[in-house]
């Protein structure tokens, strides 16, 4: 591949929250184009990075794009879910991390490679896998999951409102016959959507979509799962920087932040909160950080980007 048209995200803003040590041991969780991978090797000398992606098409896109920083040994790359963080850096001796960045959900790649089904503007086999090796597909989901099931994800992944409608129409017709395609699926959604709420708030199928691929790829699953194993191999003064792209995703990595630099049970009217009551985290920003202006004109994706940094004091 020549071509990987991915533009990053709050690339030194991501990479700047890490606080990069040169002689230190980061992880990139979210490979996908390089982009925050190749700036936070730049900012190495002995220091080692560890790029995550569960995709192989992005690490084949990197052993090009990476190819100076893989032959300084500055870099090296796990093809996996970053859901097995932990046992995948035991196994390469590393038990402990000075930063780890992740970068979340689909590249544009991903979503502009008609074939793979990311996407209701192209027609294609519904599939939606980031990992090509994995079961479960989207035709999977939509043709073999309850009506409760997929009201489920249609309310809560989606945050659809017409998920009751969406999930009754796909029921009924695939007992006609199976639901192969992208935009077979389009059509069924559009079917279920009243005329008009059709017209206003974006592409009537973008929810839907969106929620199947969370569901196919156990998203928040495995940001949960990666999330609680980096805090734990987090060294002191190691940080995570998490950017997010939809509010489920933040609210649980909020939650997960919050719940790591607050002192439960404290008792009242303590004048001094002693040593070793003190959390072990803080967060280095309270608010989440925001793509710039700039980078909003020029970067369509920016617009939903949220960046969170916590930090290990103790
Ligand atoms: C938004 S892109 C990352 C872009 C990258 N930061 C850059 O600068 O080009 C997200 C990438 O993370 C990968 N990814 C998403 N979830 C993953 C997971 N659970 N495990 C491993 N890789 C994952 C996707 O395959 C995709 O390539």
């Amino acid at each position: 591949m020549t071509e990987f048209k991915h533009v990053t995200v709050l690339l030194e803003e991501a990479i700047d929250g890490l606080n990069v040590q040169p002689d230190g041991v980061y992880v990139d969780a979210t490979l996908g184009g390089g982009g925050h991978s190749k700036l936070l090797a730049s900012r190495l000398d002995h220091g080692k990075l560890w790029s995550f992606d569960q995709d192989v098409t992005a690490i084949k896109y990197n052993e090009n794009h990476l190819a100076d920083e893989l032959a300084a040994n500055k870099v090296a790359f796990i093809q996996t879910n970053f859901r097995h963080l932990h046992d995948a850096l035991v196994e390469q001796d590393v038990s402990g991390i000075d930063g780890i960045v992740y970068d979340l959900g689909v590249s544009s790649p991903q979503f502009d490679d008609g074939q793979r089904g990311f996407s209701y503007k192209y027609d294609a086999p519904l599939d939606m896998r980031m990992d090509q090796s994995q079961a479960l597909n989207a035709r999977t989901v939509v043709n073999e999951w309850s009506f409760h099931e997929l009201l489920r994800i249609f309310s809560r992944y989606g945050e659809e409102k017409f998920a009751k409608q969406i999930a009754r129409r796909i029921e009924r017709e695939r007992e006609i016959k199976p639901i192969e395609t992208t935009f077979d699926l389009v059509n069924i959604i559009k079917e279920a959507i009243p005329a008009a709420a059709r017209r206003k708030g974006g592409h009537p199928a973008k929810r839907t979509f969106q929620a199947i691929r969370i569901a196919v790829n156990d998203e928040l699953g495995a940001v949960e799962e990666s999330l609680a194993q980096a805090l734990e191999m987090l060294n002191v003064h190691g940080r995570i920087a998490v950017i997010t792209f939809h509010s489920l995703e933040d609210r649980l990595v909020k939650t997960m932040f919050k719940e790591k630099v607050t002192i439960p049970d404290l008792p009242s009217g303590l004048p001094v909160i002693p040593e070793e009551m003190q959390p072990d985290f803080k967060l280095v920003v309270r608010k989440p950080i925001l793509p710039s202006d700039e980078e909003l004109a020029t970067n369509r994706r920016a617009h939903s980007a949220k960046l969170r940094i916590i930090e290990r004091i103790k």
